[in-house]
């Protein structure tokens, strides 16, 4: 085998390419319908360019921020996501890398471990929740990561359950058993370096949901749990802001991309919100989650803690986010290219890569702290920022 560091997310992206199996690939770029958003996120970064200084600038270069009450190493957080396949340790190696980088990590509540495995780790966990279920089993979900010392809750209200992609969607089965095995084996079998660190286990992925029902109950599989979120009828205001009064702690509202829904958040009583439109993943022609949030800092920054998601894959990705008015950056198919490159090393990869594009731009620029970094820093192209929802 070769050297398994990579010197870019590009490069863990090519080495996932090549070692996943074609359907759990595919399930990773995913992207609705054209992909406008998803290509967007992306697209958007291209639009923003640095004025560094060449002399001035400074030997000590400090990172660390204070996001939903943790101290945290680098201004990057992990985005919750399900990635039941694409390493036999998932959610854990994640978990470990965000812990021995000192950064923390948003839990998805349809992960393939369970809260209590990864709180475990001691990695400050935020427990991510979708509005699914009787209000009582939201209340049991809560409950469960707050006995586990979950230290947060991700409320995502951007899912609208937009299925259809130009490229087509992977099939996703229920349970992997031995017929399910045999129907995915030719694609499988092209990529035997990931069949064998399942093998090393003794399981196949197990595509169960562990985090939405207490612990004294049997998990049911994905499409149960996604099939009790479909039924559940949208939520109101009122009803965020009655989430909200169940948490005593950080919580975080994940999917803004307005400035009325984010006034509404604050109104909601929430702590922080992330700006995103959940990787490209929902409606599609949305725009980049970094041209909306300029106004949104600017109308909520000054009350709560403002996030942002989407299309960050380099150091100075993150910093043109904080010059645009975030706190912190939440990553997803970064560290997801990670893991399946090289898992737990391969996550920690790619927070070594960020946080050395993010010291780099810092010494281009001259800056001491993240926390200096304003619009002046960049070279923004005309026509880059989208202010959406202002009455
Ligand atoms: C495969 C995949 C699964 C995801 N699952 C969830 C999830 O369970 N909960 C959630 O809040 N967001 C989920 N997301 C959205 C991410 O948390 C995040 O918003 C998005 O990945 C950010 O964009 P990026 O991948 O370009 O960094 C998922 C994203 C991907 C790519």
């Amino acid at each position: 085998m070769g050297n398994p560091w990579f010197e870019t997310v590009a490069e863990a992206q090519r080495r996932a390419k090549r070692r996943l199996p074609r359907s759990v690939y595919k399930a990773l770029i995913a992207g609705s319908e054209r992909g406008l958003s998803l290509a967007d996120n992306l697209r958007a970064f291209g639009e923003l360019g640095f004025a560094p200084h060449v002399a001035g600038g400074s030997a000590k270069r400090e990172q660390g921020v204070r996001v939903m009450g943790q101290d945290i190493s680098m201004p990057v957080l992990i985005s919750p996501t399900g990635v039941q396949a694409v390493h036999p340790d998932g959610e854990i190696a994640v978990a470990r890398a965000a812990s021995a980088r000192g950064i923390a990590m948003g839990l998805s509540s349809f992960a393939s471990q369970p809260v209590e495995a990864v709180t475990a780790t001691g990695v400050p966990t935020f427990f991510q929740v979708y509005w699914s279920g009787s209000r009582e089993v939201l209340i049991g979900r809560l409950e469960r990561a707050k006995a586990a010392g979950a230290q947060g809750i991700i409320l995502t209200l951007d899912w609208s359950f937009s299925h259809q992609r130009d490229w087509g969607s992977p099939s996703i089965p229920e349970s992997i058993d031995f017929k399910t095995a045999l129907k995915f084996a030719p694609e499988v079998a092209l990529r035997p370096q990931w069949l064998l660190a399942f093998a090393k286990t003794g399981k196949l992925p197990d595509l169960g949901v562990p985090n939405v029902r207490p612990l004294s109950e049997k998990p049911p599989g994905f499409f149960e749990a996604y099939g009790e979120w479909m039924m559940t009828p949208p939520p109101s205001w009122e009803d965020v802001a009655w989430l909200r009064s169940q948490w005593d702690g950080p919580f975080m509202l994940k999917g803004i991309c307005r400035v009325d829904d984010a006034r509404r958040a604050v109104d909601a009583g929430v702590s922080a919100i992330s700006v995103s439109n959940h990787g490209g993943n929902n409606l599609d022609g949305t725009p980049a989650a970094i041209r909306a949030l300029p106004t949104v800092a600017q109308a909520v920054g000054g009350q709560i803690e403002v996030v942002l998601d989407g299309g960050i894959r380099r150091g100075s990705d993150v910093v043109k986010a904080l010059a645009l008015g975030a706190r912190a950056v939440m990553i997803g198919r970064a560290y997801l290219w990670g893991l399946a490159a090289n898992g737990q090393a391969g996550v920690e990869n790619v927070l070594d890569l960020l946080r050395m594009g993010i010291d780099s731009t810092m010494l281009a620029t001259g800056k001491a702290d993240v926390s200096e970094f304003s619009q002046s820093d960049l070279v923004i192209a005309p026509g880059f920022a989208r202010a959406l929802g202002i009455d």
